[in-house]
C-alpha cells in the first residue's frame, strides 16, 4: 500500500476559540501557535480578522511568529472581510485566505436570504479577490452535509474556476454519518476535482460524537486535508480532536496508510498548554490526553500491564509525550527540575517568568507534599490582556 500525505489544518485558534470558555489573549494565542508549530501542523488558522480588532492583531502576530507553517485567516464571501484578512496575513511566509458561504437551503432561506445563483456569484467573486491577495485560497461550503449535493458541486466548480485550490466540505452541525460523508467526498472528488491539483479538506463537528470517525471515513474516500483542534475544542460539542485523529492514523497504520508531519510527542504538551489557557481542562477519560488515558486501576489490568504493557496499552504514554514522573516536584526541587517540567508541559518560560513562578512554587510545595502538573498550570504566566500586549 502506498501512503498518502494528510495535511493537518489546526483551527484551535479560530473555531476552538469560538467556543464558550475558550477565548484567548494575544500572548496565549502566540504561545499556542508556537506549540502548534512544534507539533508540526501544516496550517494554523489563526483567527477571523474582520471579526474584531483582537482577532486581526492575533492573525498578524501569529503570521510574524510562525515562519514554518501556512497561516490562514477566515472570512465570509464579503470583499471587506477578504481585504482585512489579506492585510492581516501580509507578512506570513505562506498565506491562505479561507472564505466560506453556506450552501444548505435552510441557511440560504433563513440566514443569508439569498438565492442559489446569488450564492454562486458570492463564492466566485470572493475566491477571485482572495486569489489576488494571498498565496492560496481555501473555499468552504458551510453546512455542506445538509446541502443538495448538486448545488455543492456547482458552488465548488465556481470556486475552483476562480482560483481555489482547497475545497472544504464542513459538517458544520455534526449531523453526518461516516458512510454518508464518505459518499459526499467521493462525489466532490469525481464531479469537481477530477485530475485537477485541488485538495479536498474535511471539517467535522462533534455533535453526535462522530467527528473523528467521519473525518477518517472522508480521508479514506479521498480527502487529503483534515481540520481539527487540540483537545477537540470548538463550537458547541467541538471539532474533531487533532490528537485522536493523528493517533488513530499512527496506531492503525496497518489499515490507514497515511503519513503526516506531526511529532506525536508534542501532543500531550499541546493539550496541557491549551488546558492551562482556556477555562476548562480535558475530561479524565479523554482519549490520548486525558488523565486516565494510561491509568490502570483494576488488579487484573495492573498485573497485565506490569507483565507487558501491550496487554492493555495500544500506544505508549511516551509516544504522545506524557512525561515520565521519575522526578517528583516538591519543596526541595530546584529551578532546573521546575523548568524541565514546564518544558515537558509545553511552556517556554523566560527568566523573568521563572523568577516570578519559582518562589510561588516553593510556597505551594511547603503547603502540599507533592506539586502536580495541574498545580504548575495554575502557577503559569499571568494572562496578558490583548489591549496591553498589542
Ligand atoms: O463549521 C464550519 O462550517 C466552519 C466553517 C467556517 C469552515 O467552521
Ligand atoms: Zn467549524
Amino acid at each position: 500500500m502506498s501512503s498518502t500525505k494528510i495535511a493537518i489544518f489546526d483551527t484551535t485558534l479560530r473555531d476552538g476559540e469560538q467556543s464558550p470558555g475558550c477565548s484567548m489573549y494575544l500572548e496565549e494565542k502566540i504561545s499556542m501557535a508556537r506549540q502548534l508549530e512544534r507539533l508540526g501542523v501544516d496550517v494554523i488558522e489563526a483567527g477571523f480578522p474582520f471579526a474584531s480588532e483582537g482577532d486581526f492583531r492575533s492573525v498578524v502576530a501569529v503570521a510574524n511568529e510562525c515562519r514554518d507553517t501556512t497561516i490562514a485567516g477566515l472570512c465570509r464571501t464579503v470583499p471587506s472581510d477578504i481585504y482585512k484578512a489579506a492585510e492581516a496575513l501580509k507578512t506570513a511566509r505562506r498565506s491562505r485566505i479561507h472564505t466560506f458561504v453556506a450552501t444548505s437551503d435552510i441557511h440560504l432561506e433563513y440566514k443569508l436570504k439569498k438565492s442559489r445563483a446569488e450564492v454562486i456569484d458570492m463564492a466566485a467573486n470572493a475566491v477571485r479577490i482572495a486569489s489576488e491577495n494571498a498565496d492560496e485560497v481555501e473555499f468552504s461550503a458551510e453546512d455542506a452535509t445538509r446541502s443538495d449535493v448538486d448545488f455543492v458541486c456547482e458552488v465548488f466548480k465556481a470556486a475552483v474556476e476562480n482560483g481555489a485550490t482547497v475545497l472544504n466540505v464542513p459538517d458544520t452541525v455534526g449531523y453526518t454519518l461516516p458512510t454518508e460523508y464518505a459518499a459526499l467526498v467521493r462525489a466532490v472528488k469525481e464531479r469537481v476535482v477530477g485530475d485537477k491539483n485541488v485538495t479536498i479538506s474535511v471539517h467535522c463537528h462533534n455533535d453526535l460524537g462522530l467527528a473523528v470517525a467521519n473525518s477518517l471515513a472522508a480521508i479514506e474516500a479521498g480527502a487529503t486535508q483534515v481540520e481539527c483542534t487540540i483537545n477537540g475544542v470548538g463550537e458547541r460539542a467541538g471539532n474533531a480532536s487533532l490528537e485522536e485523529l493523528v493517533m488513530a492514523m499512527a496506531v492503525r497504520a496497518d489499515k490507514m496508510p497515511y503519513t503526516n508531519n506531526i511529532d506525536t510527542t508534542q501532543l500531550y504538551p499541546a493539550s496541557q498548554l491549551l488546558s492551562s489557557i482556556v477555562s476548562f481542562g480535558v475530561q479524565p477519560n479523554k482519549a490520548i490526553v486525558g488523565r486516565n488515558a494510561f491509568a490502570h486501576e483494576a488488579g487484573i489490568h495492573q498485573h497485565g500491564v506490569l507483565s507487558n504493557p501491550l496487554c492493555y496499552e495500544i500506544m505508549t504514554p511516551e509516544s504522545v509525550g506524557v512525561p515520565k514522573n521519575s522526578i517528583v516536584l516538591g519543596k526541595h526541587s530546584g529551578r532546573h527540575a521546575l523548568i524541565a517540567r514546564y518544558e515537558a508541559l509545553g511552556f517556554d518560560l523566560n527568566d523573568s517568568q521563572i523568577a516570578d513562578i519559582y518562589p510561588r512554587f516553593i510556597a505551594l510545595a511547603d503547603r502540599k507534599k507533592n506539586v502536580y502538573d495541574q498545580d504548575l498550570m495554575a502557577l503559569a504566566p499571568v494572562r496578558v490582556p490583548t489591549a496591553i500586549a498589542a
